[in-house]
């Protein structure tokens, strides 16, 4: 399988193709946008309740987050319990904390019910402090969790090569391989009549009272609902001022003892580290994750990469780096996820976003909460997670700016200091973003000096794009669409591609 960058990722072995044989001039009870574990797992929801779902996927199944993700599976999220009362309400808090246990209830009975074998297996995770301010940050989290009904247990070891000042262990989390379990519900779906069609870009929908029709790369298509499970929509809607893309990294390392713990570990930098065991191809490998950055701000992405190997050869005994990788995900103005009806849009247009690092657990969760509120037209969760909820809280103005006006103003004062006087003046490997007369672009130098000329301004609401030297594509830091070296969206919010002015060869 592909994904969305030039690196590849521990799961990346595991599907081919996927699509079905379709008549896209069928109608559909429901099609879902986006071949994730979201849309995936939503799709099998909905068709398992006698609805005749379509997936629709603008690459390949797993092309996305998922096929990016480290795959922990959490009942503790980015966003703490105590953060959660603080701005929702000890009641509010509660439910958000039922919604960790209730998402991985259901990955599960999915597992049971269709057999799956994904590698799941429940850990438990240690959360540590490494200084006083984290000391601090810790007990805040754990007194939150004590008021929501989480257990944290305060413990004096940890089982990893890290000197702590305080840590907890949280039972009851998990891990899988996300890649095995997407391709076995899309096996499910398949057998339940489902259809799935890659390599079709959904670009824009249109809202009638009793059916949506959908313009795509190939074709209208009708539906009764449409779910995006896109991260975020095309288009220009509320959630785009509403949710920030940010990068992470990972890496998986072979090990040099293989007593090494098998549980979940996290401590309290900004942004964090995680890590944990998985085995593949018979071989126990570390899985690493950090450096998280919002997309688009980073000077040098190599470095990110550069900093997680240092960090975990300085704490572990690691051999070969077998895999380095990097996803996107998108983080939501007051910290909880949006998922429900799409902002501006009447009952028909569902939206899943803005999850943090916790993305398996929330697209899981919104598989159940979607096809609630269509088949059932309310869900437990609705009002807390609504997409059209606006919470007045502090900083709201400071995240709009820097999604809109802050976020270009960085990319312009950033690139338009850049002179090119010659084309010489890049080296093979790099990459620039240039003015030239009244017009900007983005101009890469491959290692065999051939350019690739571009029009930087990103078609989606005219950004500025950034290059990412560690996946070799060129990321827009409003709201994260990418495109490769050539121009070609790898994804959205954008429908289309960079404007390629030509590649050439120069001496
Ligand atoms: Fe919105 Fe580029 S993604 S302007």
């Amino acid at each position: 399988m592909y994904r969305d960058g030039a690196r590849k990722s521990i799961w990346q072995d595991e599907i081919k193709k996927i699509s079905t044989e379709n008549d896209l001039s069928q109608w559909f009870d429901t099609v879902i946008v986006g071949g994730g574990i979201t849309g995936v797992s939503t799709a099998l929801k909905l068709q398992e309740s006698g609805q005749k779902c379509m997936i629709l996927e603008a690459a390949n199944i797993g092309f996305g987050t998922t096929g990016g993700t480290t795959a922990h599976l959490n009942t503790f999220f980015d966003t703490t319990f105590a953060q959660a009362i603080q701005d929702f309400g000890l009641e509010n808090a509660k439910l958000y904390a039922e919604s960790g246990k209730d998402a991985i209830h259901i990955i599960e009975s999915n597992i049971k019910k269709y057999d799956i074998n994904c590698d799941f297996a429940r850990r438990s995770a240690y959360l540590f402090a490494l200084d006083e301010d984290q000391e601090k940050q810790l007990k805040d989290i754990v007194t939150g969790a004590a008021r929501v009904g989480h257990e944290m247990v305060y413990v004096n070891e940890i089982p990893f090569p890290i000197p702590f000042r305080e840590a907890v262990r949280i039972p009851g989390q998990g891990q899988f391989h996300p890649i095995k379990y997407i391709k076995a519900l899309c096996e499910a779906f398949i057998q339940l009549g489902g259809a799935i069609e890659e390599k079709c870009i959904c670009e824009d929908h249109e809202e009638h009272d009793d059916h949506v029709i959908l313009t795509t790369s190939k074709g209208e298509i009708k539906a009764k609902n449409v779910v995006y499970a896109t991260h975020i929509p095309p288009g220009i809607n509320l959630l785009h001022f509403t949710n920030a893309p940010y990068r992470s990294y990972a890496m998986a390392f072979t090990l040099k003892d293989n007593g090494f713990s098998r549980e979940l570990g996290y401590d309290l930098h900004e942004p964090y580290h995680y890590y944990r065991i998985h085995d593949i191809n018979g071989e126990s490998l570390l899985i690493a994750g950090g450096e998280d950055h919002k997309t688009g701000h980073s000077d040098d992405t190599g470095e990110c990469f550069s900093r997680l190997e240092s960090y975990v050869r300085e704490h572990f005994d690691v051999e070969t780096t077998y895999y380095s990788w990097s996803s996107q995900y998108y983080e939501p103005i007051d910290g909880f996820p949006y998922i429900g009806n799409l902002p501006g849009t009447k009952k028909r247009i569902f939206v899943a976003t803005g999850f943090r690092g916790n993305g398996m657990i929330f697209g899981t969760l919104s598989s159940q909460i979607i096809h609630d509120l269509i088949v059932a037209g309310t869900s437990k969760y609705e009002q807390l997670f609504s997409p059209s909820r606006i919470k007045p809280i502090a900083g709201f103005s400071d995240f709009v700016k820097e999604n809109t006006a802050v976020a270009f103003d960085y990319v312009k004062d950033k690139i338009f200091v850049e002179r090119i006087d010659s084309l010489s003046e890049i080296k093979p490997g790099e990459a620039k973003v240039f003015r030239y007369e009244s017009d900007n672009y983005a101009l890469y130098k491959e290692l065999n000096g051939t350019f690739h000329l571009l029009r930087s301004t990103c078609p989606h609401a005219s950004c500025e794009v950034r290059w990412n030297g560690a996946e070799l594509s060129w990321d827009c830091p409003c709201h994260g669409s990418r495109f490769n070296v050539n121009g070609k969206r790898l994804t959205g919010p954008t429908t289309k591609n960079l404007d390629k002015i030509f590649p050439f060869q120069k001496k």
